[in-house]
């Protein structure tokens, strides 16, 4: 149960859990981050620092102070807030209930776009197992679905080849470069755009993988 309230109309699809989707590392489950997840947030942020700092942007300060456990709280709420705007879905990725990392929907549009962003991020010791696969799958078919969006970006380095394997083994595309389209890890880089709308995908994103062999529903 979530304290957030109940789907509203102003932001159809949230609060929600979905999934599970199980991969042979265990079930994966995305579910809205919490107030309590900031032991785990900062101990996963600070044992990831070197996996995380190449492809996130860049931020101030130290990556161990901007990941002390107190900074969550600030963090939540901001997200906590925005969700409740109906402008992002902040998700964390568990494995058989272990918070594992995190899969976000941002920057969520309306009207005649109904667009949004996909990113995500996993612990290094659970990587290369079809976890993020298998959830950026369940977000896909939940923005679709529950959420009502027609379109999903990600944009991603050239050189984070685990992403982009993720985006291709979902069904993303390539669209084209965004030369010079965030500041990350202190400089100005160049990002590929890659995009799903709903008339790419056959049933759903989880079917598909399914189908492919690289998850099962139970
Ligand atoms: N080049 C090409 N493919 C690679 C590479 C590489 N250097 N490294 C791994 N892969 C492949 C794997 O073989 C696997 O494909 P396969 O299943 O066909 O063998 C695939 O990449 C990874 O798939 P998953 O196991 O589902 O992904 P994982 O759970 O390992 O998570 C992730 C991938 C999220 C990118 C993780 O490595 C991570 O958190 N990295 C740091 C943060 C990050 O880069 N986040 C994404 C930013 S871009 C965005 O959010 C849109």
């Amino acid at each position: 149960m979530f304290s957030w309230g109940s789907a509203s109309r102003a932001h159809p699809g949230w609060p929600a859990r979905v999934g599970p989707l199980r991969v042979a590392a265990g079930a994966v489950t995305l579910r809205p981050v919490k107030m309590r997840d900031a032991g785990d947030w900062s101990r996963l942020r600070i044992r990831n620092r070197d996996l995380l700092i190449p492809w996130e942007p860049t931020g101030d300060g130290n990556w161990v102070a901007r990941h002390q456990r107190s900074n969550w709280a600030p963090m939540y709420s901001i997200l906590r807030s925005e969700a409740k705007r109906g402008v992002v879905l902040p998700f964390v990725i568990e494995v058989d209930g272990r918070y594992i990392g995190q899969l976000t929907i941002g920057n969520l549009q309306r009207g005649a776009v109904r667009s949004a962003w996909i990113g995500y991020w996993v612990d290094q010791e659970w990587t290369g197992m079809g976890i993020a696969t298998a959830a950026v799958a369940l977000g896909v078919d939940h923005a679709f679905g529950p959420v009502g969006l027609h379109r999903l970006e990600a944009t991603v380095q050239p050189a984070n080849g685990a992403s982009r394997a993720v985006l291709t083994k979902v069904g993303f595309r390539h669209e084209g470069v965004l030369m010079r389209y965030m500041d990350v890890n202190g400089r100005w880089r160049d990002h590929d755009l890659f995009a799903l709308t709903t008339e790419e995908i056959m049933s759903s994103a989880v079917d598909t993988l399914v189908q492919s062999g690289r998850a099962q529903f139970r």
